[in-house]
């Protein structure tokens, strides 16, 4: 359903109503080819969910945003999915395509399009875009390796953030501007994660300098630092989360300009250990260094789930997204809350079968909106989440 949609569904009469809400019951039992045909010709989403009854309502009531990754194809190529996002959310940012690997085909050229028709679109419909990301281990293009070397990694960065923070200066929510920068396998007393190629070449100082030049290139952009496995109670997230902490009071006190902390919140169903301790330390740390949080990447893989009831499952990943954003969500600190994609339809968790080891016949149910863009039980617990926090 479109926005404009919403809006005149007050207007209908309460026949034809009637007739658009047999239409929702008739696709239930329609294969999927055929459902997206229905889709496309504009069944009505379920009663209640939309509008007044969206996440950006219920968010923006508390102050909050809410949004997701948006996927470039699904964006180009679905209406419905278009629409989707208008009415559901009053935040994007890009799942893929400010990454180095999509926005530099060659050493000397940009790909803006993706991105551009993203943040045009955020534009139009009043939302606001996160960038992500400038500096990130993975994702590098081909070329990256035979062309960065220790003598123009500096410039290599430093341009970039210029040319690609310059473009969408005013325009960025916040910058994810550098990722995953902590892997304590490198094990270095710092955490730093030192098989990066860009601290193999710039060594730890190139943190620094990223968040410099952004703040340059964008001073209104809320820089954060993003990571994530920083979440759990159990002693390997437990280290991570002491080195981030450690990272980021290291920078404030530097005078690093660091805005936020991003927890990525790539979270599982189905196991033992919780995430109360560890979440509060680790939102309570960033607040006593007076940044902001963003739960920037939450879903809820689901693969250690045994039963194969679909209503079972869903019920499950409801819960834990329940229990983590009521913990997460408790203080005023978190003030942006994203899942990674909108609609399982394309949950990277479902690419391949690394993340479906147990189950890799079952696809992942880990997102709000299921694969027809119907709300899941997820989307619920989400909702309740966002009422339930105070107002910030
Ligand atoms: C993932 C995308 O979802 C995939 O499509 C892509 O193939 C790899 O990257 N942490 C991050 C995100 O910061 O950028 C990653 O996104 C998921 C993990």
């Amino acid at each position: 359903m479109t926005a404009s949609m919403t809006k005149t569904k007050n207007r209908i009469t309460r026949r034809q109503w009637l007739r658009q809400a047999a239409g929702v019951a008739a696709t239930a039992a329609t294969p999927l080819f055929l459902r997206q045909s229905a889709l496309a010709a504009g069944s009505p989403a379920p009663e209640g969910t939309t509008g007044p009854g969206s996440l950006k309502a219920h968010a923006a009531a508390r102050g909050l945003l809410t949004g997701c990754a948006v996927n470039a194809a699904l964006f180009r190529d679905d209406e419905n999915f278009r629409n989707l996002l208008a009415e559901q959310y009053n935040i994007v940012v890009p799942e893929n395509c400010l990454k180095w690997n999509i926005l530099r085909p060659t050493p000397d050229t940009y790909a803006f399009e993706d991105a551009d028709s993203l943040v045009a679109f955020a534009e139009a419909h009043g939302m606001k875009v996160r960038g992500h990301n400038f500096v990130w281990h993975q994702a590098l293009p081909t070329w990256f390796a035979g062309t960065v070397n220790k003598d123009n990694a500096r410039k290599m960065l430093v341009d970039h953030i210029r040319t690609v923070g310059g473009r969408y200066k005013g325009k960025i929510h916040s910058w994810d501007v550098v990722n995953e920068a902590i892997w304590i396998p490198d094990n270095r007393p710092d955490g730093l994660r030192s098989s990066s190629p860009w601290f193999e070449m710039l060594g730890p100082g190139y943190i620094d300098l990223a968040f410099r030049t952004a703040r340059e290139v964008d001073p209104n952009a809320l820089l954060t630092y993003n990571d994530y496995s920083i979440e759990y109670d159990n002693d390997e997230d437990g280290k991570k989360r002491a080195a981030v902490l450690a990272l980021i009071r290291r920078m404030k006190a530097d005078g690093v300009p660091l805005d936020a902390l991003g927890i990525q919140s790539h979270i599982k169903a189905g196991g033992t250990v919780g995430f109360h301790q560890g979440l509060r330390e680790l939102i309570d740390g960033a607040k006593a260094l007076g940044l902001q949080v963003f739960l920037t990447e939450l879903d809820v893989n689901d693969d250690a789930v045994a039963t194969e009831d679909i209503a079972e499952r869903d019920k499950i990943v409801a819960e834990v997204y329940r229990s983590y954003l009521e913990t997460a969500l408790e203080g005023p600190e978190v003030k942006a809350v994203l899942t990674w994609g909108a609609s399982d339809r394309n949950t990277w968790l479902n690419k391949g079968t690394k993340f479906r080891k147990q189950h890799p016949d079952r696809l992942q149910r880990p997102l709000p909106f299921d694969a027809d863009y119907a709300p899941t039980p997820a989307f619920f617990a989400l909702r309740q989440a966002l009422d339930k926090a105070k107002k910030r």
